[in-house]
């Protein structure tokens, strides 16, 4: 178990410099006695904002994807070298809402990885299964191949990257997976990790999926849930700073 948990909002394609100023402010006031780290992983365009916002705070500075390039003919994609610039200490990478819009293999996503270690900035990986995949038995298969991969290119590091274990059929349904759900895959993540590294432990395995306010306690009691991994309820001050409150 990781010294202190990890909190990381991620906000999607949500926000504006009106509403970011009220909830990082909010944040910011209300989060002195966390006894948990917090990151807030911001759309790309509200980097300096939020950088600028947070300065002081314990509140780290997190993207929600990388380019795998250094830099070039990329349009419209964000090099680490960039995000670093701002102050970027996390970096969501594959996510499965990228993984289904934009196709993001297990390959890509560990190469994505692999830059972000290579600038200084932890990748969250995320790893989940579907639906229909968990009710075809599958889940062990599909989560153990999405973090084999990133083991295959990062392993001479990867007790430097969070994990985030999203079930995609509790993402953004307010049906969340039950804390012995959650733990049964979290644990399965922690012994694969530890075939890779000797420093398993230390690697945070965060829960993403529904998390909120009602049920973080319960999830974040699990011996192998090290923190979470938040959409909805991270746009809303109050209810992100009981969840920070839980893991503290
Ligand atoms: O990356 C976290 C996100 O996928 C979870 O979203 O709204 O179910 O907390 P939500």
């Amino acid at each position: 178990m990781p010294e202190k948990k990890l909190i990381a909002g991620n906000w999607k394609m949500n926000g504006s410099l009106e509403a970011n100023d009220a909830l990082v402010r909010a944040l910011v006031a209300g989060m002195r006695d966390a006894r948990c780290d917090v990151a807030v992983c911001v759309p790309a365009p509200y980097l300096a904002q939020v950088q600028m916002l947070r300065h002081g705070a314990k509140l780290d500075l997190g993207a929600q994807d990388v380019s795998q390039h250094a830099q070039g003919a990329y349009t419209g994609e964000v090099s680490a070298a960039m995000l670093r610039e701002f102050g970027v200490r996390f970096c969501i990478v594959g996510h499965s809402e990228r993984r289904q819009y934009h196709g993001e293999t297990d390959g890509l996503v560990a190469e994505k990885a692999k830059t972000a270690l290579a600038h200084g900035i932890t990748p969250i990986v995320c790893v989940g299964e579907t639906l229909a995949e968990r009710e075809a038995g599958k889940t062990e298969e599909v989560v153990k191949r999405q973090l084999a991969a990133v083991i295959h290119v990062n392993g001479h590091c990867i007790s430097e990257i969070v994990v985030a274990y999203e079930p995609v059929w509790a993402i953004g349904t307010g049906k969340t997976a039950s804390p012995e759900q959650a733990q049964q895959v979290h644990a399965l993540l922690r012994k694969q990790l530890a075939a890779a590294t000797a420093q398993a432990e230390r690697v945070h395995i965060l829960y993403g999926g529904s998390m909120n306010a009602a049920n973080a306690a319960s999830l974040l009691a699990q011996p192998d849930i090290d923190g979470g991994l938040i959409g909805g309820a991270s746009l809303k001050a109050p209810d992100f700073l009981q969840i920070i409150a839980a893991a503290s």
